[in-house]
């Protein structure tokens, strides 16, 4: 068959920083998800973008024709609100596990469609998957029942799902194109609008633990990702937090259920809290609902119920004994004083090499491995206190963390006050 554009002309018109048409780039998405084009020309491609850039118009179309190679998933026939939050991934970061049952208690339908994590930050269904008996994979009608039913679904993402992305993402991966904005913000929101969601909150990281290390990157990528959200009709808005230091006191996968558990109950570390309810206010803020209290939801209990009806209706026993570690090791403070850092990306590659993540997709994870914190930035420490709690069920991998969180734990004189903002942004216009 012959093919409407050639592979090379379509990379020598980005590597010479010329613009693609809409035609080229449908052609370009629908070639390389069909074999046409081969996996060295598209990370040429990949490349090319990442260096150069896309315009707006580019990256619109690219994520159009990205959502056009698989099914679009639609909610209407439930007849209430949908909203979903995508976090651009951290350490620590649990927050998916009590914000969706919190916002199906104001009677917005929740689709999560998650992933499970590789490299250092961890994925939902990973953490999830520590429940026993709980189960990620669910078929549409499933999906759609429990929304209906329960308001709240957490699940992995079914393979007719923007599979361009998939095959696009596995390349990135593995050819250091990870981190071109348009590329990114392109398979985020290709995956967002395919899920059929009416609202959209997006919870993008900035800091040591993400992939945007600095407030002007993190800012182009809200704005990218807000402008495609709001160009499909989907309300979105972009919120980017603080990923200096790890999310709560725990990074792994049962400690971060548990500490999920714990803010349900009305408690947990207050910086969990705190983001949960900014989210859930802005998630019910785009689907319409007024004056809700969430903070107030998490402590009556309602927002419990609504977890342990998710967890059920997957197969999970919300009430059983998450499993523990077999070993453990502790790190203490080796002076008195103020801890005044905590770095985020150290505590994430410790937990992964402890087993907590994965270091190719297929492998698997430890349900207890991970690091449980007993400090946070701006706490007074004394030297021979416990600052860390290293967890695995293989502790030759002890050494390995322990080299990773080297330097990661600054302690000042007392009386230093490390300024820390967990908030650091909202954007809802591009
Ligand atoms: N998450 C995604 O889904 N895609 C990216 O490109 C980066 C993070």
């Amino acid at each position: 068959m012959s093919e409407q554009f050639d592979a090379v002309d379509i990379i020598r018109i980005k590597r010479d920083r010329g613009t693609l048409s809409p035609e080229q780039i449908d052609w370009t998405i629908d070639a390389y998800t069909r074999g046409a084009i081969a996996d060295e020309q598209m990370a040429a491609l990949n490349m090319a973008i990442l260096l150069n850039g896309m315009d707006r118009a580019e990256i619109s179309r690219w994520t159009t024709a990205m959502i056009a190679s698989g099914e679009r998933m639609d909610f209407s026939a439930l007849g209430k609100a949908t909203s979903d939050k995508h976090s651009t991934g951290g350490v620590g970061d649990k927050i998916t596990l009590p914000l969706a049952p919190l916002v199906a208690v104001f009677g917005v339908a929740v689709p999560q469609l998650s992933g499970r994590g590789l490299g250092h930050t961890g994925g939902t269904l990973d953490k999830l998957e520590s429940i026993p008996g709980w189960r990620a994979g669910l078929s549409n009608d499933e999906m759609m029942r429990q929304l209906a039913d329960v308001g709240a679904v957490i699940c992995a993402a079914g393979a007719g799902l923007a599979p361009a992305d998939k095959k696009l993402y596995a390349l990135r991966d593995v050819t250091g194109t990870v981190e071109a904005i348009p590329l990114i913000a392109s398979s985020i929101m290709s995956k967002k609008i395919a899920e059929g969601t009416g609202s959209l909150v997006l919870d993008v990281k900035v800091g040591s633990g993400a992939f945007m290390k600095n407030l002007d990157q993190a800012q182009e990528l809200a704005r990218t990702m807000v402008a495609l959200g709001q160009d499909a009709g989907v309300n979105t808005v972009a919120l980017l937090t603080n990923m200096a230091t790890p999310l709560g006191l725990t990074a792994g996968n049962a400690i971060e259920v548990q500490e999920s558990v714990e803010v349900l109950a009305g408690g947990g570390p207050q910086d969990v809290v705190e983001l949960t309810v900014r989210l859930a206010e802005e998630m019910l803020a785009c689907a319409g609902v007024k004056d809700a209290d969430p903070a107030a939801a998490l402590k009556d209990g309602r927002a419990m119920d609504v977890w342990e009806s998710m967890i059920e209706a997957q197969g999970g026993d919300p009430r059983a004994k998450l499993p523990v570690a077999k070993e453990s090791e502790t790190i203490y403070a080796p002076a008195d004083g103020v801890l005044v850092e905590l770095d985020a990306l150290s505590v994430g590659v410790a937990a992964w090499r402890l087993g907590a993540g994965r270091a190719r997709k297929e492998d698997a994870v430890q349900a207890g491995a991970g690091i449980r914190m007993h400090a946070k930035p701006g706490a007074l420490v004394r030297a021979g206190e416990p600052l860390m709690t290293l967890l695995t069920d293989t502790p030759e991998k002890f050494d390995r963390a322990r080299e990773s969180l080297q330097g990661a734990a600054v302690i000042a004189p007392e009386g230093s006050r490390p300024a820390f903002q967990l908030i650091l942004d909202r954007i809802a216009e591009a």
